[in-house]
């Protein structure tokens, strides 16, 4: 299955079972023979798939080489990118040559920026593994790196020149991060795939993870390009994210993930919009039995009023108004501007109705 991305530099979303072993010829015609190539990828995933990147690469006729670094969020630093541009430096990278990212989102991003800011920028190639990165690729093309701050503080707009992502690599990624990155996949199904969310409810979406997957870069481009016509539309993808990062940034006792934060910022956001009369009603109780089916969360231990606040004090968002996302339905979005005080009175309204009908 393919997905053309339409957007700034054009350019192919290949998603098939096994393609690992074919990224060599893909990729060869869209380089000069006898490129170098940088892998870069992480201390988990190299060991199970480097192999066969690397012999895929070399029987095109590719000079391979490879950066592993310790795996995990926190080495997605400007100086794990430093390690890579020396790397790539000793190895007389050119412009011709390019960076092959393998691994989850964490390596997409950081071998991404690294590229993009290279010798003024060369051309990635991206090989994602995880659940979350295969589901949510850099259509703008934005990469970048953490800060002590914040996460993905820096940053530029770098599209690759093809992304090959292959399902099966996912029977290995452990079950934490896979219900993490289903929750991006429940959100597709929340703003705009009414049959795929269909599907979610059904339990039909494990056992087709190509068709999934798919369906969820289709998903995130159609919403890029309808950008041109409506301003802001890929906005729709932060259903869940006003009350998500909220309560990622008011930790507790056992902090959780993004993926797993903006599932819950998900059940919060369609209560609110079925409190304000937006959102048909049943909505957040169908979020929940999905997010529960697939054993994400739906519950937190902070009172809704206090996430509601913590979203209003959002210092990312700026103005006096925050831009809600809320769901007319299920696959149907609404941009709900709301003034930030007056989100914390709702809120609240909002929570009591929801604690009285428990
Ligand atoms: N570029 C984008 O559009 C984009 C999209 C989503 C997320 N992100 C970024 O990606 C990060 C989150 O993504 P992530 O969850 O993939 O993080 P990650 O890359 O850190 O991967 C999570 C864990 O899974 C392991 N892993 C990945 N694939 C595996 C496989 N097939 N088998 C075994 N282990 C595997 C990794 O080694 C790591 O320990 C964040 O930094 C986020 O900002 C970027």
């Amino acid at each position: 299955m393919k997905v053309r991305v339409n957007i700034g530099k054009p350019y192919d979303v290949i998603v098939e079972n096994g393609v690992l072993d074919r990224v060599g010829a893909l990729v060869q015609p869209l380089f000069k023979a006898g490129a170098q190539a940088m892998i870069v990828s992480d201390s988990n995933v190299f060991p199970l798939y480097g192999e066969r990147l690397v012999r895929s690469l070399s029987a095109a006729g590719f000079k391979v080489s490879g950066f592993v670094f310790g795996a995990g969020e926190a080495q997605k630093t400007l100086a794990t990118v430093t390690q890579i541009y020396e790397a790539m430096a000793e190895k007389g990278f050119t412009r011709d040559d390019f960076v092959v990212t393998l691994g989850g989102g964490t390596t997409g991003d950081m071998g991404g920026f690294a590229a993009a800011t290279f010798l003024g920028g060369i051309e990635y190639i991206q090989v994602p593994t995880s659940l979350m990165a295969q589901v949510d690729p850099p259509i703008d093309g934005e990469v970048g790196v953490d800060l002590p701050m914040g996460k993905n503080l820096v940053g530029v707009f770098h599209q690759p020149k093809l992304i090959v992502s292959d399902p099966e690599t996912l029977g290995t990624l452990p079950d934490e991060y896979f219900i993490d990155g289903m929750g991006e996949v429940i959100k597709y199904g929340c703003v705009m795939d009414e049959e795929l969310f269909g599907q979610l409810e059904r339990g039909e979406v494990i056992d087709r993870m190509e068709e999934t997957v798919c369906r969820c870069i289709e998903c995130k481009h159609a919403l890029y390009e309808t950008d041109a016509a409506v301003e802001n539309a890929h906005a729709a993808l932060h259903f869940g994210h006003t009350f998500g990062t909220a309560l990622e940034k008011l930790g507790g006792t056992a902090p959780l993930s993004h993926g797993l934060s903006i599932g819950i910022g998900m059940v919060m956001a369609a209560e609110v919009g079925e409190s304000f009369g937006i959102t048909e009603i049943g909505t957040a109780a169908k979020i929940r039995a999905v997010l529960e089916s697939y054993g994400l969360p739906t519950e937190t231990e902070h009172d809704f009023s206090k996430v509601a606040e913590a979203a209003a004090q959002n210092k990312q968002t700026s103005g006096k108004q925050l831009q809600l996302v809320l769901l007319k339905q299920i696959g149907s979005t609404v941009l709900h501007p709301i003034d930030r005080s007056y989100l914390v009175l709702r809120y609240k309204i909002a929570a009591e109705q929801h604690r009285r009908k428990q």
